[in-house]
């Protein structure tokens, strides 16, 4: 491991993060891998094919969970505020879509007027080393000092309460993943995001985070997360086959768009406490517009599921279509697609760093703790 000493050029107001280089080679693919499904022993090789019926019902979900994932693109979606994680949100209703469509209405229509005016732009990074490496890599571990780790302890001390509360009323095996994290609101942990703002502005991670998005960008959300060696969810992927879990389970690419991430350590995690892992480089892996939205309407329209119901479904889609997010769990052990994943596949133990920035479009997987548990938080950047 060597720290990366290229940071001679960072300006006085950004503080030098420690920066580690990977020790592993990028990914040497130059997209994503490609999935027999014909041939897979979980999908065509136990299914009979589909029927008229299955096809056109398949076709059917896929093509309305399509617009759904257009209109999410074309309102820029990951961008706008989540009234629904806000507190005091009164579910779905006339009332709130129409809340929904007049503020989405209002800030496109500000930031139309910022871009045309010259007022709405990328931040400069003021440490080139980080944008640099983000670039390339797709992730970069830094380290925070330990006061700072404490103060990000303390301010999210009150929403790993809340959440410990919760997760003792559900039990075990009917926790869902929504239900081992917290979302912390402006309105109820205003310190959560001060403090997290000015750790990252000291360290020009939302300039870099800015520049590399290349629009203006704040911290959207800071979650708390919680997961132990009982949620094994990557575990089991064909439950109804006697198939190994294969080693890709659960690496994936994110349903989002147009956001970095950033994970924070807030206690030391090896490699059975379920760091977080990254192939890198592998964000800039070739992925076009239209196979990006197919592989996100799949996730979205449950076709990705690994259930044999869902696999069904997604058998029923015409192969040009098979194409998914989260598709981890489908990769073959032997194949070469795999080999390269593995050559670049990083894991981001406290060796490394204890605050994690990664470009959710690579390849990536966390939480999969084998021994105790994980206490993270995930903060997204993106247009405020
Ligand atoms: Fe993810």
């Amino acid at each position: 491991m060597t720290t990366i000493d290229s940071l001679s050029d960072v300006a006085p107001s950004a503080r030098e993060a420690r920066m580690q280089a990977l020790p592993i080679p990028p990914y040497s693919g130059t997209s994503l891998p490609k999935i027999d499904y014909d041939a897979h022993p979980a999908y065509g090789g136990l299914f009979p094919k589909a029927t008229l019926r299955e096809r056109i019902h398949a076709l059917n979900v896929f093509l309305r969970t399509f617009a759904f994932v257009t209109i999410r693109r074309i309102v820029d979606y990951d961008n706008m505020p989540l009234l629904t994680k806000e507190a005091g949100f009164s579910g779905l209703n006339f009332r709130t879509a129409l809340r929904y469509i007049s503020m989405y209405t209002s800030i496109r229509a500000s930031r139309t007027i910022g871009t045309l005016t010259g007022a709405r732009r990328p931040a400069t990074p003021a440490n080139p080393a980080l944008l640099n490496q983000i670039k390339s890599d797709g992730i970069v571990p830094l380290t925070l000092s330990p006061d700072e780790i404490e103060q990000v302890r303390t301010v999210t001390h009150r929403g790993f309460a809340r959440l410990d509360e919760r997760r003792a009323g559900i039990p075990l095996e009917k926790r869902k993943f929504d239900d081992n994290v917290y979302w912390c609101t402006r309105s109820s942990d205003p310190e959560a995001f001060a403090t997290v703002e000015e750790i990252f502005n000291r360290y020009g991670i939302i300039e870099a985070a800015s520049a590399y998005l290349g629009r203006p960008v704040g911290v959207k959300h800071v979650n708390a997360q919680i997961n132990d060696d009982g949620y094994t969810f990557w575990k089991g992927v064909f439950p109804d086959t006697q198939l190994n879990d294969p080693w890709g389970s659960y690496l994936h690419i994110d349903a989002t768009y147009g956001m970095l991430k950033c994970a924070i350590y807030v206690h030391d995690i090896g490699p059975d406490g379920g760091p977080f892992c990254y192939v890198r480089g592998s964000q800039n892996a070739e992925i076009g517009w239209f196979e990006g939205m197919v592989r996100r309407t799949n996730d979205f329209g449950g076709f990705s599921g690994r259930k044999p119901e869902a696999r069904k479904l997604f058998m029923a889609l015409p192969a040009f279509l098979r194409k998914k997010a989260d598709f981890g769990g489908d990769l073959r052990d032997d194949s070469t697609d795999v080999q390269r994943l593995r050559e670049g596949h990083f894991s981001a133990t406290s060796n490394y760093g204890n605050c994690v920035l990664f470009d959710g479009n690579g390849v990536h997987r966390g939480g999969m703790v084998n021994k105790g548990e994980r206490r993270c938080i995930f903060i997204l950047l993106a247009e405020i």
